[in-house]
Parts: C-alpha cells; sequence; structure tokens
C-alpha cells in the first residue's frame, strides 16, 4: 500500500518559481529539466533554450495542423537567438508513431547535418513529443529535447517524465527510452485552438489528478470546464497538475512505485481503448468511464462513499465525458479480458488504483474478479453515455 494524500504539496520534488502573472518555472530534481509555464510562452522559446544552456541548432519536429497555426512563431523565436532553424511537419495521428516514421526522420536529420549539440524541438500533441522524443533519444546516441507541447494531454502528462515510444504493429509503445527534456515549454494560449473534444479529453487527466492527490484541486475545478476559466487560473490549474506529476517522476523515475498512482482509472481505460478497438475513444474518454469504475470499486470495498463517486462523475459529465460504456457492443467480459491481457504483456498482475478518499488513493492488487466484473457491468449497463 502506498498513499499520498492531499495534505502532501506538490511543489515538494521540485523547486518552483512564479508571479501572479507571470511564467510558473518548475525544475525537476532528478533529471534537472525545467518546465516553463504560462499564457503566450511560444515568444520567447528561443531565450528560454539560451537559458538552459543550448547553443547549438534547433530541429523543429511538428506536424501539419500545428505546423499551419505555430509553425511560424515558433520558427520566428528560434530565428531571434540564434539556432538557425529547421523544420519538417509530419502528418500526424497515432500512425505517426512508427519506425518507419522515426526512419524518415533520422534520415532528415543527418541531411541537416545534425549535431550532439543541437537540439530537437517538438512542437505537438502527446504523438509528436513521444516519436521526436524517441528520434532525440536515439539519433547519434541522443541529443538535446526540448518539449512544446500542444495539447492538454501534453502538457499535463506526456511532455513530462521523459517516456518517449514508437508503436508496432503488436502493441502500443512497446519501443522506446526515458529521454528527459532539458526544457518544457508550455504555452496554454495555443489550448484555444484545440478540437473542444481533445480538449475535454485531455481535461479528464486534469480531473484524475485533482482526484487522486488535490482536494483544493477538485473543488475548484469540480463545476468549471476549461473554456470557462481565465488565462491566469488555466495556467494555474496546469502547472499545479505538471507538478504533480514531475514531482513523482523525481521520487520514481522509472515508474516501479508510486508513478503508478497516476495510472488511476487507466486499468479500465486502456481496456475500453483495445476491446472498442483504438480510435473509438480517445484516451481521455476512456478513462473518464474507467476513472467512474475505479471509483465505484473503491465504494463497493468500503473504501469511500457513494457522494464521491457522484461527484466525479458529475465532473466529467459536465466536461461533456462518457462516463458509461455500451455493454451492447462490448460485453463486460471481454473488457475484463482486455484488461487482463493488457496487464499480463507486461507481466504483472491487476493493480488497482483505488480512492480513500476525495484526493487520495492507494493501490491494492487483490481486488476479487467476480467485483470487478459486477462493477462493469454497472457500468455498461445504463444508458449509453453521450459519447460523441
Ligand atoms: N510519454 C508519455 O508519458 C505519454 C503519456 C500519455 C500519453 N502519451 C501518448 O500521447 C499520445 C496522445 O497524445 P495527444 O492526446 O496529445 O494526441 P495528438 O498528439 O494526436 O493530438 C491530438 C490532436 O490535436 C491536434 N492538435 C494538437 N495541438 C493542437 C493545437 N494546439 N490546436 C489545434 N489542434 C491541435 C493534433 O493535430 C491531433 O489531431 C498517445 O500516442 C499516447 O501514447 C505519452
Ligand atoms: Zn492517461
Amino acid at each position: 500500500m502506498s498513499r499520498l494524500s492531499s495534505s502532501s504539496t506538490p511543489a515538494a520534488g521540485g523547486s518552483t518559481t512564479g508571479t501572479a502573472t507571470g511564467p510558473i518555472t518548475i525544475t525537476g530534481t532528478t533529471t534537472g529539466t525545467r518546465i516553463v509555464i504560462g499564457d503566450g510562452m511560444l515568444a520567447s522559446l528561443g531565450a528560454a533554450m539560451r537559458d538552459v544552456g543550448l547553443t547549438g541548432r534547433a530541429f523543429v519536429i511538428t506536424e501539419r495542423r500545428v505546423a499551419e497555426r505555430y509553425g511560424e512563431a515558433v520558427m520566428a523565436a528560434l530565428d531571434a537567438d540564434g539556432f538557425r532553424p529547421a523544420l519538417v511537419a509530419i502528418e500526424g495521428g497515432e500512425g505517426a508513431k512508427s519506425l518507419a516514421q522515426a526512419g524518415e526522420l533520422y534520415a532528415w536529420l543527418a541531411d541537416q547535418r545534425t549535431e550532439r549539440r543541437d537540439a530537437i524541438v517538438a512542437l505537438g500533441g502527446g504523438v509528436i513529443g513521444d516519436l521526436a522524443g524517441f528520434v532525440a533519444a536515439t539519433y547519434l546516441r541522443g541529443v538535446a529535447l526540448v518539449q512544446v507541447p500542444t495539447t492538454v494531454l501534453a502538457q499535463v502528462d506526456s511532455a513530462i517524465g521523459g517516456k518517449t515510444a514508437v508503436n508496432l504493429a503488436q502493441g502500443k509503445n512497446l519501443v522506446g527510452a526515458f529521454h528527459p527534456p532539458r526544457l518544457t515549454l508550455i504555452d496554454v494560449a495555443v489550448l484555444a485552438t484545440l478540437p473542444p473534444r481533445e480538449l475535454h479529453a485531455g481535461w479528464a487527466e486534469v480531473i484524475k489528478t485533482a482526484m487522486i492527490f488535490d482536494a483544493p484541486l477538485f473543488e475548484q475545478i469540480e463545476h468549471t470546464r476549461p473554456e470557462a476559466l481565465s488565462s491566469g487560473d488555466r495556467r494555474d490549474i496546469i502547472a499545479r497538475c505538471v507538478q504533480w506529476k514531475q514531482r513523482l517522476c523525481d521520487e520514481d523515475p522509472t515508474e516501479k512505485g508510486p508513478r503508478m498512482l497516476l495510472n488511476f482509472g487507466h486499468t479500465i481505460g486502456h481496456a475500453l481503448e483495445s476491446s472498442f478497438g483504438y480510435g473509438t475513444y480517445l484516451h481521455g474518454e476512456a478513462v473518464a468511464i474507467g476513472m467512474v469504475g475505479a471509483a465505484e470499486i473503491s465504494r463497493r470495498l468500503g473504501l469511500i462513499d457513494r457522494r464521491l463517486v457522484e461527484r466525479l462523475q458529475a465532473s466529467l459529465e459536465g466536461n461533456g465525458l462518457p462516463v458509461r460504456y455500451d455493454a451492447r457492443r462490448v460485453p463486460p467480459e471481454a473488457v475484463l479480458r482486455a484488461a487482463a491481457v493488457d496487464k499480463k504483456s507486461r507481466g504483472a498482475r491487476l493493480q488497482w488504483i483505488l480512492l480513500t478518499g476525495l484526493g487520495q488513493t492507494t493501490i491494492s492488487g487483490d481486488v476479487p474478479e467476480g467485483l470487478v466484473l459486477d462493477v462493469l457491468h454497472w457500468l455498461g449497463t445504463e444508458e449509453p453515455a453521450q459519447h460523441r
């Protein structure tokens, strides 16, 4: 059993600075990664890279949709600080996280005569972050990586902690490396152009972080949608989630202990993603349903009361997220099998991240399978949720 409670402050694992309106800086204690979070940060990318000691050229890897909106601003910021930048924009989507795509990027870097003192700038969501991060980890046995995440999911999750990966036909994220960025520059202004469905799916991870670690944060966001927040509040909320993740990564860089707590909702969530077929649910949507399932398991084990399950569910629904799945399409038994397969392929037994209160979690390896199946029936039998 491992516990983290809302009384612990997320800043404890790294140093944090910031003012009421300016950017917030968080420095990872294990990796030394500097994370800068603010509104309108893209223009200071070059200066921020100089601040962390980068002096070579900058090679921006991005995808077309993001390049159309932010490519020019990023190139201008890098140019202004003498980084002599070059940019490549690939086709986005999960399919881009492939060895074939990595191979094309290696060739591009070789043609550009990229050297070890240069940096790769990953400009995009988690797909670009994982792919460009993997390329940075492996090209010339590792060049510096700068993450400029442009989705909520990437800002609070994938650009923090140094995990990079590509997919194989046999499964997601099977080939990868730990390669912590030198700098992660988070500009909350870019979230304004995210499609609403992506915005809310990413927000599920924010609700998750609040629910498992941070009662005051949950109370702040419980009844709010991200688009209704002021840019200052959005910056503060994203920064708080980043602090929590960075703190856990500092404590547990190789993901053997407390970092697992971040997987709240993910056992059922991953099982729904794979059993419904990837692409049916966005990751955050599947995790939203998974969190309600994990909360209900916690309730049936007597760890929390019904009211907390209802608050979590209402908060997710308020963000247009699904909280039930359609068991007529995929029966609960199949979801359970998918959860077991997912775990077995990683050589582990099913570990459940459960709630013991608002902002409080525990890990349990012995939740009876019958109870899980009952909850999967409960989660699948009500009206199929408003999944768009
Ligand atoms: N490395 C890690 O620790 C980690 C953690 C969680 C998830 N991931 C990975 O992250 C990936 C998912 O990332 P994602 O959800 O960011 O998806 P994504 O990168 O595909 O981006 C989602 C969509 O948003 C668009 N987009 C991105 N930024 C935009 C912007 N500012 N304005 C308008 N459109 C924009 C993209 O074109 C794309 O269509 C998965 O591959 C997952 O495995 C990695
Ligand atoms: Zn997740």
